[in-house]
């Protein structure tokens, strides 16, 4: 493994501790202050490159090529997913059901091609995803949240639910897997799960039940695409403000509650859980599998 010169730190440490956010577009001049300033990890820290390396550079390097798979990109954190994998090189679809949501996203990236889709539709999605492979990047986003009580939760919504929250993950995950196979091609697949599928929700029933099953699903998968050289893992974000997550969450009484059991003291930042499944879908996370990782500042410690 190859060091930085100037120091112990191997070339893999320095980019874990990089915040590929902060790296870039970083012109010349605050390169050379950098370098005075702050001297060698300071500078990498900002992305700025030494000795010819860049862990910016690198991460981008791994993502050229590729081609990812974002569903329920039209918004909230399945967007930001799509935007950062196209900057970071990747060709992306992205999928959804909102024509307006999905045409203003095509035009945010040249490297977005959007398809309108309702992933309930299990025969639709199949052909829809079968059009575009190979995929080597999935990240299985799109999902609801139908709230009630747990004496008052329907037989529909809970139907609903768990074909989108989970049949179509395995459909997707399905589709793309068994071409990779055939390929003797590896591939990662993230799935958004949620803390909800870890901790019982006053009037998330059928939600926390859809996240419990898909940390299984990503289990399962993980255990029998590994040997294929497919890694499946999940995040698990508590609150974050989207579309989504303001349906439960906009009562201050209930999101002061939460955050009051949160040590950082605050909900997640789309920015904050894109990070982490770039992580995920990186080199840099090559011996993690079939888990799901928790984005919550502390909640399930506290
Ligand atoms: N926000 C939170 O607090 C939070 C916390 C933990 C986990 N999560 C998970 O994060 C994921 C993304 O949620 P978000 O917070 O970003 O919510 P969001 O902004 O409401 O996004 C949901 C996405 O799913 C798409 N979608 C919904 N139904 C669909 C269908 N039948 N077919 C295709 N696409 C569909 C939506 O697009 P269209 O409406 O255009 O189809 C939209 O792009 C979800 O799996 C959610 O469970 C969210």
């Amino acid at each position: 493994m190859s060091r930085c010169k100037c120091c112990v730190a191997t070339k893999r440490n320095l980019i874990s501790w990089s915040k590929p956010s902060q790296t870039e577009f970083v012109p010349f001049f605050p390169y050379v202050w950098g370098r005075v300033f702050l001297g060698c990890h300071g500078t990498i820290a900002a992305g700025l490159p030494r000795n010819g390396f860049s862990p910016y550079k690198q991460i981008m390097e791994k993502f050229q090529g590729k081609r990812a798979l974002v569903t329920g990109a039209s918004s909230g954190i399945g967007r930001g997913i799509a935007l950062k994998l196209a900057s970071l090189g990747a060709e992306v679809f992205a999928v959804a059901r909102s024509e307006e949501a999905l045409k203003s996203l095509e035009k945010e990236h040249s490297n977005i091609k959007t398809f309108q889709l309702d992933l309930t539709d299990w025969d639709k999605t199949r052909k829809t995803i079968e059009s575009i492979l190979p995929i080597h990047l999935l990240i299985n986003n799109a999902g609801m949240n139908l709230l009630a009580p747990v004496l008052e939760a329907t037989p529909e919504d809970f139907d609903y639910s768990f074909n989108l929250n989970v049949k179509a993950v395995m459909n997707a995950t399905q589709v793309v897997t068994k071409d990779l196979i055939s390929r003797k091609q590896g591939g990662r697949v993230v799935n958004i799960s949620s803390i909800a599928g870890q901790r019982a929700i006053q009037n998330h029933l059928i939600y926390c039940s859809t996240k419990a099953a898909i940390d299984m699903l990503t289990k399962c998968f993980a255990l029998e695409l590994g040997p294929h050289n497919i890694r499946v893992n999940a995040v698990s974000p508590t609150v974050v403000l989207t579309e989504l997550g303001r349906r439960g969450w906009s009562d201050p009484v209930k999101a002061n509650a939460v955050k009051a059991r949160i040590p950082q003291g605050r909900f997640v930042e789309v920015e904050e859980v894109v990070n982490v499944v770039i992580y995920l879908l990186s080199d840099e996370s090559d011996m993690i599998n079939g888990h799901s990782l928790p984005i919550e500042g502390g909640l399930l410690i506290s």
